[in-house]
């Protein structure tokens, strides 16, 4: 603008000159008027006009290709968590666990056969040179057989636990005169008497009894007492329940 202005006002300054240069001459047509004036100088320029109107609406732009995607963006912040997934398959069997604390006793069982519970039987042996003493029990210290010892080889006694039919019986070695007498609860029940003929006899004698419980059985001996219990002649005492009640 400057320059420019400049540049009119020189070419203004020029044409005046020429101008001036022909009513210098004088052969100008119009003599009886005086010479035009010279152009004014421009006028300063004016101001701005006001906003025009409001232009239309662009055209679209041109859609960014996936080649011209901008720089990656910030790790964002973790999701909520997602609903529970379907139930998987069943696993393999897991390893035995440890026993148990042993359980309580049981019920008691059933009662036993008859075979089983109801047994009585006893054969004791005395073995000495000795004579027994003479109107108590004699003592047959030594156990062949004795179920549940109901014979007591402490006192000579049998005693009944299981009422019922019992037989009883003896087989006595003596070397002097001999009666054996069988006592049931200080009742003689049976007596043998064998006098000695010979260096060596034997005697026996049995009976069938019928006990209650607590009833007790023994032999015993009086003024003959003949009997032993040496090698090769034995004194033996017998008894079994033949049948229980
Ligand atoms: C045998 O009788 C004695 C004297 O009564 C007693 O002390 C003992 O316990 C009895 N023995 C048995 C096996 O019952």
């Amino acid at each position: 603008m400057g320059q420019s202005f400049w540049d009119m006002l020189r070419l203004v300054f020029t044409l005046l000159l020429l101008n001036l240069g022909s009513s210098v001459t004088g052969d100008a047509p119009h003599s009886c008027y005086g010479a035009p004036g010279l152009p004014g100088l421009p006028g300063a320029p004016g101001k701005d006009g006001r906003d025009g109107l409001k232009g239309a609406k662009g055209e679209p732009g041109i859609p960014a290709t996936p080649a011209t995607r901008g720089p990656k963006g910030m790790k964002g912040e973790p999701g909520s968590p997602g609903l529970p997934g379907k139930t998987g398959p069943i696993g393999p069997p897991g390893p035995p666990g440890d026993p148990g604390t042993m359980g309580i006793a049981g019920e008691p069982g059933m009662p036993g056969s008859y075979k089983q519970k109801h047994q009585s039987a006893f054969s004791v042996t005395r073995q000495t040179s000795e004579h027994p003493l003479k109107n108590v029990p004699v003592v047959f210290n030594h156990v062949i057989t004795n179920t549940n010892h109901d014979y007591n080889i402490t006192t000579g006694k049998f005693t009944c636990k299981l009422p019922g039919l019992y037989y009883f019986v003896f087989h006595t070695s003596q070397t002097a005169n001999l009666c054996v007498i069988l006592y049931k609860n200080e009742n003689k029940i049976v007596s043998f008497c064998d006098h000695k003929t010979n260096t060596m006899q034997v005697s026996s004698g049995g009976i069938l009894l019928h006990l209650h419980a607590g009833n007790q059985v023994w032999l015993a001996v009086n003024d003959y007492n003949g009997m032993v219990g040496i090698s090769n002649s034995d004194s033996v005492f017998s008894g079994f329940l033949l049948f229980p009640d």
